[in-house]
């Protein structure tokens, strides 16, 4: 990697294969599947209106598994980074879980939602949620009882992408983390940063999709790969 002296804005994409240690299944490791559905049929627009329970019933025990997981190496390590990088820093999660803010980041944007939150679509209101919503509770802000996942599903789309972009604009260094390169726009993104001149760099299990589009690739297990990555872009 060029000298960390000229890296001042950093835009770090993570994705499932950085909370995979821990103990948060990956999408498309080991089939993807849930209860016989592939993933893709449940989370749709389309699934929801034809069978409502069925997606909230996957929602509900997704959110219920990840309350019951901790942040690993890798979450610590991007949380020191954030709090210890001067320049600008923004941690894209294609993740639902909020295991990056338990490990203490700050400069967190999910992209994709997240589990932790229900939406009205009566009031289109987010609020904080942790319980189920198959019993359709009502909307803590209007009452109605028309209360989905945050989930960005299939065909919707991603959350705050503009703000995303303008960190690609002025990044220096975009380090792509735990993530397939299967879904777009989060696969074009080292595309992006390409053309705007920034270094590009993959830390991944194994190769993902896009890594031909990366200056620097290294391979190994996410809570190996990001804590030595940090101790190098903080120089130590
Ligand atoms: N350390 C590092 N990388 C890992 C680890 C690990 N311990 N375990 C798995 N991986 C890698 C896998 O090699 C794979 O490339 O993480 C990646 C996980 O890829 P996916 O399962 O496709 O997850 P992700 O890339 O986050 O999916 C993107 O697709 O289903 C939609 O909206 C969903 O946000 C999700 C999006």
């Amino acid at each position: 990697m060029a000298g960390m002296k000229d890296i001042r804005n950093i835009v770090i994409l993570t994705g499932a294969g950085v909370s995979a240690e821990s103990g948060i299944d990956t999408f498309r490791d080991g089939g993807g599947l849930w209860e016989q559905h592939r993933v893709e049929d449940v989370a749709t627009p389309e699934a929801f209106a034809r069978d409502p329970d069925l997606v909230l019933r996957f929602y509900d025990m997704r959110r219920e598994a990840i309350q019951t997981k901790e942040p690993n190496a890798a979450h610590v390590a991007l949380a020191r980074l954030d709090r210890e990088w001067e320049g600008e820093l923004l941690i894209v999660t294609q993740n639902v879980d909020d295991l990056h803010e338990r490990a203490g980041a700050k400069r967190v944007l999910h992209m994709h939602g997240e589990h932790l939150n229900a939406w009205c679509t009566a009031c289109d209101v987010r609020s904080p949620w942790t319980g189920p919503l198959l019993d359709r509770p009502a909307c803590p802000q209007c009452g109605a009882a028309e209360l989905r996942p945050d989930i960005v599903w299939f065909g919707e789309m991603p959350y705050r992408m503009d703000e995303i972009f303008e960190a690609l604009e002025q990044a220096d260094l975009f380090v792509s983390i735990g993530t397939s390169g299967a879904v777009y726009p989060a696969a074009g993104f080292v595309r992006n940063a390409r053309e705007f001149g920034a270094e590009t760099l993959e830390l991944n299990l194994e190769p993902s999709q896009g890594t031909a589009w990366f200056d620097a690739a290294r391979h190994g297990p996410a809570t190996a790969l990001v804590s030595a990555w940090v101790d190098e872009v903080l120089g130590l």
